[in-house]
């Protein structure tokens, strides 16, 4: 549930991979917040846009992705 229309999505990735190389990978909700301040979600999906970078960056510290 981290898009509704997807106009943002890819934005959101792109902020969310970066921010993850940036940060690592147990990531506050308010760092995630702060981070995409600026990108706008028509469908103001932020509550499951946040959990769910905050779960995919968990994720990606299982693996090899990051
Ligand atoms: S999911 Fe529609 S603009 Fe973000």
């Amino acid at each position: 549930h981290g898009l509704q229309c997807g106009f943002c999505t890819p934005g959101m990735i792109m902020t969310a991979v970066d921010l993850v190389h940036r940060k690592g990978h147990d990531l506050s909700d308010h760092v995630i917040r702060e981070e995409l301040e600026g990108n706008l979600c028509r469908c103001t999906g932020y509550q499951n846009i946040v959990a769910s970078i905050a779960a995919g960056a968990k994720a990606m510290g299982k693996s090899d992705l990051a």
